[in-house]
């Protein structure tokens, strides 16, 4: 998605914008630009560029001074990739410059109006509108003109805007899309992602919808778009920029995948209870006698993250007895759904800027229904709309397609699950059964991540495949859905997911020996069907590749990942799937990283 990074200060503003743009590069982009200026300077400086950040680089010019700007990395919505389209955005007098994220909704009637009042539009994109109505705000001060030009606006925004004639100042706001100052000494940044101001500073202030900031070299001050003042209290970020470096991994997915153990350490960090074989949520906001209310429980979140909901609803279920289901945001926020007053909604995001999450929730909360949180980035838009929840603590995740994340929601679902289940009829030595399990985690992920070169080399047999199937029954199908999603993603073969039970109810046909299926065969209550869908798929001389608990006769190829409490095994049997996408993928030479058409955190609809 797009990306936003802005500079005002006594530095050379170009390299530092340059750097925090490539920062943002994993977000996923097409195009780039860069626009700065300097008090003693005339007036604004622009060069943009599609293609990579490095593209942009290699365009701006060697004498290209200043020391304040705005830059951004656009993905395309309104108007193909292109320089032309690329952000920033000037008016016609070349005096006002605009980046920004998000969609304006009513852009083509803006537009209409503006060129029917002589406006010569340079771009097919949304933004352009921005820019003119604020160069024709006949307001006094630039605040006023930006407040002016967004009153006609509809739509999500995060916008930072420049001006020639007030070169002291960046004038930022914020709607539905994320905005992030980053408060330095008699230095100020902006961006749309705390990932482009980790290397210069820890000290941030995360914008609500609805405000606005002015920053100055010395000072920034934040307001709502109506004019009132606002209190912003800079909190420090504990990501260190270190965590968005490679690392020495070849990718940032390799990076991640490899992360899992110590993420899940830290996920599990100072919430286990022993004395009464439960967990420590603090965050939550819901007491005892709250909880016991509870009658159900409803999952929402998108891709990745609905897949660990799926598990955590399975877990909730089983462990608490509250019936719980998930569903993909993206769905439920259209199709108007009862908002039970007894029901706990629970919101799950890497990101916490997912709009698809972030109007699910609002909704709910608009509904009256309390909304947890199970979020990995601190202070994100849903960890603050919602009423309480945990972070998962994964730390950041560049890479497009989410690992560690999912594997950490999936850890704090388990917590969750067990907390809710002790406080209703989940039995001590349950609780201490679990806890041992959760314990055991990060040492079983550790042994798993060795086995990488054995999946390799199974991943090599695969690379050559059209499609794949993964199958799953209970705990398992979630697991199949979410490795197919991944293989799917970066390696561009077609993959389904199926639970096992329905194979013969129709995909079964699809079966042959250019199909390779993935099986997900844990040693549970259910390891006799598994083994009988096995069986029917090589009745049909098809490919078998089982990831199990010990070696599956039927199949050509098992991983055998180590056992844990059968509630706990989903947690295990994903990890070595994310290592076969990753060499599938690379063995088909894709741009793991940067998987084509998709973006981290989609901020728009
Ligand atoms: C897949 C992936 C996406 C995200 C989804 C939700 O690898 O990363 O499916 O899981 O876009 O994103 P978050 O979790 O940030 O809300």
């Amino acid at each position: 998605m797009c990306g936003i990074v802005g500079y005002i200060g006594k530095r050379d503003v170009a390299p530092l914008l340059l750097e925090g743009l490539q920062r943002l590069e994993y977000r996923g982009y097409d195009s780039a630009g860069i626009v700065i200026t300097s008090p003693k300077a005339s007036g604004l400086k622009m060069v943009k560029a599609k293609g990579r950040v490095r593209d942009l680089e290699a365009k701006v010019p060697k004498r290209f001074a200043g020391t304040t700007g705005i830059a951004h990395t656009r993905w395309a919505t309104h108007g193909a990739p292109s320089d032309e389209n690329a952000h920033p955005h000037l008016d016609s007098e070349g005096k006002v410059a605009v980046v920004h994220n998000g969609i304006i909704d009513n852009a083509t009637e803006l537009r209409a109006k503006l060129v029917a009042d002589g406006i010569e539009f340079l771009s097919e994109t949304d933004t352009e509108v921005l820019v003119h109505l604020v160069a024709r705000s006949q307001a006094v001060t630039l605040e006023e003109k930006v407040r002016e030009a967004l009153r006609h606006v509809e739509g999500t925004y995060g916008v930072a805007v420049m001006h020639a004639d007030f070169s002291d100042r960046i004038v930022v706001a914020r709607n539905g899309s994320p905005v992030v100052l980053g408060i330095g000494e008699k230095e100020m940044f902006v961006a749309s992602d705390i990932a482009a101001l980790v290397s210069h500073t820890r000290q941030i202030v995360t914008l609500e919808d609805g405000e606005m900031a002015t920053l100055k070299a010395d000072d920034f001050r934040t307001y709502t778009t109506e004019g009132s003042r606002t209190t912003a209290t800079p909190t420090t970020v504990e990501w260190e920029a270190e965590s968005y470096d490679m690392g020495g991994h070849d990718t940032y997915m390799h990076k991640e995948i490899s992360e899992q153990s110590d993420a899940v350490d830290r996920v599990l960090r100072g919430r286990i209870d022993d004395r009464f074989s439960t967990v420590h949520l603090g965050g939550l906001n819901l007491d005892a006698r709250e909880a016991r209310g509870i009658r159900r429980v409803k999952i929402l979140g998108c891709g990745t993250s609905y897949h660990a909901g799926m598990i955590g609803a399975q877990l909730i279920e089983e462990l608490a007895r509250i019936p719980a289901d998930a569903e993909p945001a993206s769905e439920f926020r259209y199709r108007n759904p009862v908002v039970d007053p007894d029901t706990l909604y629970v919101a799950v995001s890497q990101s916490g800027e997912t709009y698809d999450v972030l109007a699910a929730v609002q909704e709910l909360k608009r509904k009256g229904a309390r909304v947890l949180g199970v979020v990995n980035v601190v202070g994100s838009a849903i960890a603050r709309e919602a009423d309480g929840g945990m972070y998962v603590h994964a730390g950041p995740e560049v890479c497009v397609v989410s690992t560690k994340c999912f594997t950490n929601t999936v850890v704090a679902f388990a917590l969750l699950a067990l907390h809710l289940g002790r406080i209703r009829d989940l039995s001590v030595s349950d609780g201490k059964r679990l806890i041992a399990g959760l314990r055991k985690l990060p040492a079983q992920i550790a042994a798993i991540l060795e086995t990488e070169e054995e999946i390799k080399k199974i991943a090599e047999e695969y690379a050559g495949a059209q499609s794949m199937m993964f199958i799953g029954r209970v705990r398992g199908y979630p697991v199949a859905l979410e490795a197919s999603l991944k293989l799917k993603e970066i390696s561009y073969i077609h993959a389904e997911a199926y639970p096992a039970s329905e194979l013969k109810h129709g995909p079964l046909a699809l079966i042959e020996p250019a199909l390779p299926t993935v099986a997900i065969v844990p040693d549970d209550e259910l390891l006799e069907k598994n083994r009988a869908a096995l069986e029917e798929i090589k009745a049909r001389s098809g490919r078998i590749l089982a990831v199990a608990h010990r070696e599956q006769e039927k199949a050509d190829h098992t991983i055998v990942v180590p056992k844990n409490e059968t509630e706990l095994d989903p947690i295990l049997m994903g990890i070595p799937l994310q290592l076969l996408a990753y060499h599938t993928a690379l063995a088909m030479g894709r741009d793991i990283d940067k998987p084509r058409n998709l973006a981290k955190s989609v901020t728009v609809e």
